[in-house]
């Protein structure tokens, strides 16, 4: 029974046993005396509340010093369970790290052995490892015939035993093939495009079928030579069939023979469509108040009257340029603004050709403007991650998983389509247009400048180039050709009107141009401008001069 009390129970037990024992033995010893015995009791409580307050003191202390102890190592078990949770997550990233480049090494590695391989059959090389499951054709010298062999392990061969291609047994290119379509060249299909439906693209069950508004604003991504320009070309067509009137910039000068078309009325197609095309940086800059000039029409008209002009189209091709001359303006200006604060002067507001593509995407949409821009990346520096959130579609050629997120293509098209496109060859794409369920692969049918010309009509063609009707191939979906237009490409593309003499001014530019002054020169010496909107209103003027002593040359 003693070792179930406590001992605080038992300390309390014995401390008033023995207060009762000094009581009574001190009742017997004064009993006579009540006065003094009565003053050792009070002495004998006060002492007693004295112990019990210490003793309370002494618990309280106690607690406090538990808890904080307990605190403490609580504190230390949580650091250690965080910082074994770190060390684990650690080692779960290495690993997977790890796992990833392992992966890359075994690609590269059976790339480098499928190269081999293919120069083994060339005879370059003295020997290559033939991959399991691979065929390969074997010569038998005793019997002077060919054998087949497949390899269930890795073997090294002479260069004497091959003697022929060496194929993998399951030819996985036949199985790519099949899911990735084909789109015939431009002459062959462009009697499928009319003012009111254009052909997006080829998918694997023939032409896609889509109006000019699937294109309203579009990115073209991709690594070089996969058929970026020849997208926009192919578009910038499409469009000017529909009456859209095309500005330009290519920054490379990629379609520069394009150039001829500048002030040219298209045969055959609406009287709005109509081309500005400009690839010289000066130019390109100077095209900013114009544009500028042509949106704010559009929105009045649009505010006033709800109504809208023909379509407009802004095509940029090598963004990454066109941001550069953003930067390097910006730097100029700044410092130029700098200096005419000094001297008091007006400060001028510093153009940029990304605000411009900026305003076309995001305000522009409304007045029928549209924009296409092309570059190996769409990153932040070059356009604002909200502008390329904002595009209708987009088209992806193979490029890195990276730079086809930045463009705006979802994951899951990244994963499955992207490996798929990048062994096909240049032309072919993923197109994610926003009125379709998802992105899919798509061809873009092969234009060239030549071929461009002479369906809008510009300039005379060879005849031989165009593919006559009846070899045209019967595609999917195709619908009767209306009036094919390489049949009367013939004309070239004056104006019906009559020729008018030249002016003096006319004359006076042409003289200047037959001496080999550049288009700035001339600028500065008739209208006497270097900058500013009156050097615009010259090379507008300039341009219709231009336009109109090449239709004579042409005539
Ligand atoms: N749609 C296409 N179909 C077939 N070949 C194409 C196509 N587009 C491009 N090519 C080929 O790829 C080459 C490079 O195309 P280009 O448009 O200049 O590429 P990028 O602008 O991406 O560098 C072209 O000269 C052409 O031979
Ligand atoms: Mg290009």
């Amino acid at each position: 029974m003693v070792e179930q009390l406590s001992t605080k129970t038992l300390i309390w037990l014995s401390g008033t046993i023995m207060g009762a024992i000094v009581v009574i033995a001190m009742l017997m010893q004064h009993q006579h005396d009540l006065q003094s015995l009565w003053l050792y009791i009070e002495w004998t409580f006060l002492g007693g509340i004295g112990i019990a307050l210490l003793y309370l003191l002494y618990l309280t202390w106690h607690n406090v010093s538990i808890r904080q102890l307990e605190r403490k190592h609580r504190q230390a078990e949580i650091a250690k369970i965080e910082s074994e949770k770190w060390a684990a997550e650690q080692l779960l990233l290495g690993q997977q790290q790890l796992d990833l480049e392992r992966l890359k090494l075994e690609q590269i590695k059976t790339q480098q052995e499928q190269e081999r391989l293919m120069m083994a059959t060339r005879w370059q090389v003295q020997h290559a490892t033939i991959p399991v499951g691979h065929t390969l054709v074997i010569r038998d010298d005793q019997y002077g015939s060919n054998g087949y062999a497949t390899f269930q392990s890795p073997r090294l061969v002479e260069k004497s035993e091959i003697s022929g291609p060496v194929v993998p047994e399951h030819a996985e290119d036949e199985e790519i093939e099949e899911t990735i379509p084909q789109a015939p060249a431009f002459p062959d299909m462009c009697h499928l495009i009319s003012n009111e439906r254009m052909v997006l693209c080829y998918v694997k069950e023939g032409p896609a079928y889509g109006t000019v508004d699937d294109v309203l604003s579009m990115a073209v991504t991709g690594k070089p030579g996969r058929g970026k320009t020849t997208a926009l070309m192919y578009y910038v067509t499409v469009l000017l069939k529909s009456g859209a009137e095309v500005v330009i910039w290519d920054p490379h000068g990629a379609m520069a023979e394009l150039a001829v078309l500048n002030g040219c009325t298209l045969q055959g197609l609406p009287p709005t469509a109509k081309v500005t095309y400009l690839d010289r940086k000066q130019d390109i800059i100077q095209s900013i108040p114009g544009l500028l000039h042509e949106l704010e029409v559009r929105d009045t008209l649009y505010r006033a009257t709800r109504q809208t002009k023909h379509p407009f189209l802004l095509l940029a091709d090598e963004l990454p340029v066109l941001a550069d001359y953003d930067e390097e303006l910006a730097i100029q200006y700044k410092a130029q603004n700098k200096r005419q604060a000094r001297e008091g002067e007006d400060i001028e507001s510093i153009p940029s050709l990304i605000k411009v593509i900026r305003k076309v995407v995001l305000e522009a949409r409304k007045w029928r403007c549209f924009f296409i821009g092309s570059g190996q990346s769409f990153d932040a520096q070059i356009l604002p991650t909200r502008v390329t959130e904002n595009f209708n579609s987009r088209i992806v050629f193979f490029s890195s998983d990276r730079r086809a997120r930045m463009s705006g293509l979802e994951n899951d098209a990244i994963k499955t389509l992207l490996p798929t496109i990048r062994r096909a060859g240049s032309g072919v794409m993923i197109f994610d247009c926003s009125r379709w369920d998802g992105p899919v692969i798509g061809a873009i049918p092969m234009i060239t400048v030549e071929h461009m010309l002479a369906f809008l009509q510009a300039t005379p063609t060879s005849k031989d180039s165009p593919v006559p009707t009846s070899q045209r191939p019967q595609l999917h979906l195709i619908e009767a050709a209306s009036s094919p237009p390489f049949e009367e490409a013939e004309k070239p593309c004056e104006e019906a009107e009559e020729e008018t003499p030249l002016t003096e001014l006319e004359q006076t530019v042409l003289d200047l141009l037959m001496m080999g002054s550049s288009q700035k020169q001339i600028i500065q010496q008739i209208w006497q401008t270097t900058g500013g909107d009156r050097y615009v209103k010259a090379s507008a003027e300039m341009q219709r001069i231009t336009a109109k002593l090449l239709k004579r040359k042409h005539a």
